[in-house]
């Protein structure tokens, strides 16, 4: 029986996380010199009084020694990049629309670390695949313990299930995951070595159904973001029609065997199905007329496919019978399925995600035999598309009141009053770092918003703010303490 793979050693939970945050607010309030912790208003008059420390700890930044140095500026690492604050509301709204619809479905949210132990991927992924091959970070790390980045998160989410016992919940268990994956591959428009996935995984059934629905979610999150696409989908069948299959299929290959590309020649001995979705033009033409893995299938694969077809059909999702969808992972069996964009043919560009079912790798991985199926999508490449096609993500609502202020001490009133108005539940916005009132207006203004709330060194000392509506400029003076309830009425909350 195939020994269970636990997760990481020291991978902190997110419980732990919180008790360390915990410990850093404690740190920060040790009166210096006392080891005593402070609280509060008695901290700030502490550091007040304090001498500056004599020698002044520098941080070291081993870090940033061992980041790329070009030309004296530092970048991201080749493949990985930024997302920056403007990007955000794509993201944003890919995450929040993902969400959303998995969850109508009853899926659950699972979060896995980045970081496995190297023989979860070679078990799952298959030790003659491309990507543990050549394209996985692995490293040897202080403790002695091959580790590896997280490639994909299937085989993650497999090991999590078997080692907290999941096969003890009601099944089949729906599971989502969102986060960043690594690969060591040749970075080229829509291919990163840091990518993001949004992650699917049923376990627990191997009704076609559910092959269908999987499918039908992807293509619903996809078509929510405006984005049309096809399902390319194939059968893989059984372990064992596949290898009747490959023996076929080397058969027909074998006196064009010299003429393969170089990958291909290497795959048609390790791995020949991975020929049949080769990108290069020649290999295409010499597989053009290969006999199909479709007509090499089991009975029972037969009928699982035909059946999650009928599903298919039946909730009208566009798709392409593609004897080519293989897939680049070793788990897959029966049902294998890719997305492109719906304006393509061949299906031979990148495709905004894939998955379909693994029926033996839980059982592969020390589990008792579990039944699966899942996809993941690349959401660098769906946002990708959003952009090219000029699809405008729905728009935040504005800010309803600006906080203005004027003055050092009227800052430290806003700051205060900012958090008032936060909790009460008034959509708010402003800028701490800014004085001069006109420019708050301006900004003020940029942003949309109905009122501002102004706090200047008169209000201050009469325990008064100004609200001054932004359309009308009129202006009006309010008691501080009764400023939720003004905002309130105003604003009809
Ligand atoms: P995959 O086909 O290897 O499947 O990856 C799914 C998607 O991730 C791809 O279709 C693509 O959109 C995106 N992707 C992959 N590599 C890159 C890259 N280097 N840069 C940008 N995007 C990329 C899996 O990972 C399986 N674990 C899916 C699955 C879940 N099967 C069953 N459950």
């Amino acid at each position: 029986m195939p020994h269970r793979i636990k997760a990481q050693r020291g991978v902190k939970s997110r419980k732990a996380m919180r008790t360390s945050k915990k410990t850093v607010k404690a740190v920060k309030n040790v009166k210096p010199g006392t080891g005593r912790i402070l609280h509060s208003k008695h901290a700030v008059h502490a550091v007040k009084k304090s001498k500056p420390a004599q020698n002044p700890v520098v941080k070291s930044e081993p870090e940033v020694v061992r980041r790329t140095i070009k030309k004296g500026v530092l970048q991201s690492v080749r493949g990985m990049r930024d997302i920056l604050p403007h990007d955000f509301r794509y993201w944003r709204w890919f995450k929040d629309t993902a969400r959303t619809i998995a969850e109508q479905y009853g899926y659950q949210e699972i979060d896995v670390p980045i970081v496995e132990d190297v023989s979860l991927f070679r078990r799952s992924i298959g030790d003659v695949t491309d990507v543990v091959q050549k394209e996985m970070y692995e490293f040897t790390d202080a403790g002695g313990d091959r580790i590896a980045l997280r490639p994909e998160a299937t085989a993650g989410i497999v090991r999590a299930y078997i080692e907290h016992g999941m096969l003890n919940l009601p099944q089949p268990l729906k599971l989502f995951t969102m986060g960043p994956m690594f690969r060591y591959d040749r970075p080229q428009s829509g291919r990163y070595r840091q990518f993001y996935q949004f992650n699917v995984e049923v376990l627990g059934s191997e009704a076609s159904v559910i092959d269908a629905e999987v499918i039908v979610l992807a293509y619903t999150i996809l078509k929510e973001l405006g984005i049309e696409t096809t399902v390319h989908i194939n059968s893989l069948g059984s372990s064992e029609s596949r290898i009747q299959y490959k023996k076929i299929l080397q058969a027909y290959l074998k006196s064009r065997k010299n003429e393969l590309c170089d990958d291909c020649q290497e795959r048609f001995l390790k791995n020949i199905l991975r020929v049949l979705d080769c990108k290069n033009e020649h290999c295409q033409q010499l597989i053009a007329d290969a006999p199909e893995l479709v007509d090499s299938l089991d009975d029972e694969s037969r009928k699982h496919f035909v059946s999650v077809l009928e599903h298919l059909d039946e909730v009208d999702i566009p798709y392409v019978l593609n004897p080519r969808i293989v897939r680049g992972l070793d788990y897959y069996n029966r049902t294998a399925f890719e997305f492109f964009s719906a304006d393509q043919e061949n299906g031979r560009q990148s495709a905004f995600g894939g998955g379909g079912r693994y029926d033996s790798l839980v059982e592969q991985l020390g589990g008792r035999s579990t039944p699966a199926c899942g996809f993941a999508l690349g959401i660098d490449r769906v946002i990708s598309a959003i952009r090219e096609q000029k699809i405008e993500p729905p728009t935040q609502p504005a800010p309803a009141v600006y906080l203005a202020q004027i003055g050092d001490q009227a800052r430290k009133r806003a700051l205060q009053l900012f958090e008032r108005l936060r909790k009460a539940g008034v959509p708010i916005s402003g800028n701490l770092a800014k004085d001069g009132l006109r420019q708050q207006l301006e900004l003020a203004d940029k942003k949309g918003a109905r009122f501002a709330v102004i706090v200047g060194q008169k209000e201050l000392i009469d325990g008064t703010v100004l609200i001054r509506d932004m359309e009308s400029g009129m202006q009006e003076t309010v008691d501080f303490k009764k400023i939720e309830k003004e905002l309130e009425k105003r604003l009809k909350i």
